[in-house]
């Protein structure tokens, strides 16, 4: 018998395998699975929430760094593209119309020109059959999952491709690892097995809000394009929080996300006004200290302890 999801536009694509509606079954089974993999691709591997769109600009800004104008003007979902979106073909979102028409990889696979940034959530298992055929490099980033699950809380209540829910609820369902890329501590666990290979870079979010030049500069060694002092200095600039909030505002071709004037700030048909989507919402750490009440941080530290055990070096300390 099927499981019912804890939420609206979700689905489990294996049992305890939550995810969102948009990551079509379709995509991940078929082309994603089947994806070619060329020398030059880097992937970005992060759960959801936990520096995804910062870093996947850095990359991209290192490998433009002649010309950083390339982050305004490239369209927005090439710039974000993460393989397993679309077709929005699950019935929840059928039922609502919510945009993305095809699969992102379809579009992606046809017009992106190499080196490519290919961004995923997905556990290891489900990576394209030739990812550890090829072992092409990966930077993987890591995040407080406090921090993660309260930006995804807000998340869910902006975009139009999940649904509103209580906090209550929310982080309820992730103590009991139920949370749409899968319970935090088997992505953890599973990719952490590939932390020491050479062809993983592992960064976490904090560190790089730390330094993040610092983070800069190892992303771009660990892909072979070494920066002078100069260009760090400019790809520090234009991946910062405020450069990056800005340029998204302005972004080409938003429509893709929102045919429906779903990020116009008007109400949706779940009754709810849904914010207009903040792409860079805060980016800071140590907020969940601010939504988390002290009950249900205790509940998830000691899940997560156990569930964390033998995987220390992965393991936040709250
Ligand atoms: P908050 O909601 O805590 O602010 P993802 O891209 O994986 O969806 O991650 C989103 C989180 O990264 C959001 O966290 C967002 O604000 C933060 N973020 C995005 N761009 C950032 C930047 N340039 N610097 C710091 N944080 C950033």
């Amino acid at each position: 018998m099927d499981v019912k999801p804890p939420f609206k536009k979700t689905y489990y694509y294996r049992p305890n395998y939550l995810l969102p509606a948009i990551f079509s079954r379709n995509t991940i089974d078929g082309v994603y699975k089947n994806l070619e993999i060329r020398d030059d691709d880097t992937f970005l591997v992060t759960y959801a929430k936990s520096g995804t769109a910062w870093t996947n600009e850095m990359l991209k800004a290192i490998l433009h760094v002649d010309d950083l104008e390339y982050l305004e003007s490239v369209e927005f979902y090439k710039k974000l593209a993460t393989l397993e979106f679309g077709p929005a073909d699950h019935p929840d979102l059928v039922e609502e119309n919510v945009f993305c028409p095809k699969s992102f990889i379809e579009d992606f696979i046809k017009d992106t020109p190499s080196p490519r940034v290919l961004s995923t959530h997905v556990l290891p298992e489900y990576m394209p059959t030739q990812f550890f055929q090829k072992k092409p490099k990966t930077v993987f980033v890591s995040r407080n999952p406090k921090d993660a699950v309260v930006s995804l809380y807000h998340w869910h209540h902006s975009i139009p491709f999940l649904s509103p829910c209580p906090w209550e609820l929310l982080c309820e369902e992730y103590i009991k690892g139920n949370s749409i890329c899968g319970a935090v501590w088997d992505f953890y666990k599973k990719w952490s097995k590939y932390k020491q290979e050479a062809w993983m870079l592992w960064l976490t979010f904090e560190d790089m809000k730390a330094d993040p030049k610092q983070a800069i500069r190892k992303i771009a060694d660990f892909i072979s394009r070494p920066l002078t002092e100069e260009q760090l200095d400019a790809v520090v600039h234009s991946t910062s929080f405020q450069v990056m909030k800005e340029r998204n505002e302005r972004a080409v071709n938003p429509e893709f996300f929102f045919p429906n004037g779903h990020n116009s700030g008007e109400s949706g048909k779940d009754g709810e006004t849904k914010p207009k989507v903040q792409w860079q919402r805060k980016g800071q750490v140590g907020g969940w200290k601010n939504t988390f009440t002290v009950a249900q941080s205790e509940a998830f530290d000691k899940v997560y302890k156990e569930q964390m055990k033998g995987y220390e070096d992965v393991m936040y300390q709250f």
